[in-house]
């Protein structure tokens, strides 16, 4: 038989893992305790969860000032080596001035869980200062009112930002019922190689699967085969961390996807599912870079790309706060992305004429009915069907189960 194709290097060329040994555990833990310490925020603690693991390698803790400054302005890391690897959005940690002032004398610094649990160590620290205006003006594209991500964890935080290396206690659990899914790249990438993938083609996602997201995946697979790829997997990839209030929650949308496999919308043998444990920043054109870049880390070659990824409307305005296209035009010219094949997507949408989710076809705008997630919404809450062939059945009671749980709160 050939040999499989070895999966994609990760960014910087060896996956950082971040996670103290075992045995190294106990001393690191007694150390911890004698720190200085930052107690985090929840969305804070999936970051460390993200860093832990390598998502964002070859970053190694929350970024300093000079990584925070090529994030910000270049969207990408430079390489000792000279080369580029992709990081469009900044990862750091604020603290206020009195957590400033607690240790800003110590190099070595404790963080804690919002329960007070000591998590991680970060050395050689730096503190810096957090102009947020800027931060959220270059990283969203606006500083209008009402950006999620923003209010819940920018508009209220300190002024100063702390940079350094991470030592992580202990894996990151949640012990919500799905830790099962949480596969760290090293995971995924395991799985990948057993399965002998021969590509890996992920799809990032925060909403239910309907027709037209299977679509887009059910199409990549055949291209890939059409290219002579053999063993093609799918990583589907929902994201896992902070998400708006009114998305459906993690552990509906698990729900949601395993019925999409079980009702064979999807292929469960060349599909794996896992979380990706990142916060959602609704950025945009901005954002997609850091879902792309993160999941080259976990083995995928490919990427697919549709409408509006990682938009929403605009907080203040009657339009959608990026241009729907921008996000795989940007993806596709993206510096320190070059490695990884982007396969972008026209919309889907319901096509009246066959009873199905189809690529939009302009010349017959008239035969296509948009779907949005609103409308999902209301179709749910009040109990009525969409039209047949919009979302598997079983996928979508779960959706009228969830929405009516809310209703009947
Ligand atoms: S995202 O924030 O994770 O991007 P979402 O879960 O809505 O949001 O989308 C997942 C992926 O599917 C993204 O690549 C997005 O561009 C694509 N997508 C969503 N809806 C459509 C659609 N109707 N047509 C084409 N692509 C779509």
């Amino acid at each position: 038989t050939t040999p499989v194709r070895a999966l994609i290097a990760p960014d910087g060329g060896s996956l950082v893992d971040l996670v103290v040994p075992e045995k190294e555990r106990p001393a690191r833990l007694g150390e911890a305790a004698s720190l200085p310490s930052v107690t985090l925020t929840p969305i804070d603690v999936e970051w460390v969860h993200v860093l832990s693991e390598g998502w964002a390698s070859p970053l190694r803790g929350f970024m300093r000032q000079s990584e925070y400054l090529q994030s910000l302005h270049f969207n990408s890391l430079r390489m000792a080596d000279g080369s580029l690897v992709n990081m469009s959005v900044p990862i750091v940690l604020a603290i206020d001035d009195t957590v400033k002032d607690s240790i800003a004398t110590s190099s070595s610094i404790t963080l804690r869980a919002p329960s007070g649990e000591a998590i991680a160590i970060m050395r050689s620290i730096e503190i810096y200062k957090h102009n947020k205006e800027e931060r959220i003006a270059r990283t969203w594209g606006t500083t209008a009112p009402g950006l999620p991500y923003v209010e819940e964890t920018i508009t209220n935080s300190g002024n100063w930002l702390v940079g350094g290396d991470l030592e992580v206690l202990q894996p990151i659990k949640y012990h919500d019922g799905l830790d099962q899914y949480r596969l760290s790249p090293a995971q995924l990438r395991k799985i990948f190689e057993e399965k002998q993938a021969d590509a890996v083609f992920a799809f990032q996602l925060r909403n239910p699967v309907h027709n037209g997201h299977a679509l887009l995946m059910t199409d990549t697979r055949r291209r890939l085969l059409e290219m002579g790829y053999k063993n093609p997997i799918l990583l589907l990839h929902p994201l896992g961390g902070y998400t708006k209030a009114d998305d459906v929650p993690l552990e509906w949308r698990m729900k949601q996807h395993e019925k999409v496999l079980e009702e064979g919308v999807l292929d469960p043998e060349s599909t794996v599912v896992a979380i990706f444990p990142s916060p959602m920043h609704y950025a945009g054109p901005t954002e997609v870079q850091w879902h792309a870049k993160a999941r080259i880390n976990a083995g995928a070659d490919f990427y697919i790309v549709g409408r509006d990824p990682a938009g929403m409307g605009h907080p203040t305005q009657k339009r959608d706060l990026y241009d729907p296209d921008h996000g795989k035009l940007v993806l596709s010219m993206a510096p320190g992305l070059e490695r990884l094949n982007i396969l972008p997507f026209r919309v889907a949408a319901y096509d009246k004429s066959q009873g199905r989710m189809a690529f939009f076809d302009p010349s017959r705008a008239e035969d296509f009915l948009f779907i949005s997630g609103t409308k999902m919404r209301n179709f749910a809450k009040t109990g009525v069907n969409p039209p047949e062939g919009f979302m598997c059945p079983g996928g979508w009671q779960v959706l009228v189960d969830y929405y009516q749980s809310l209703s009947s709160n």
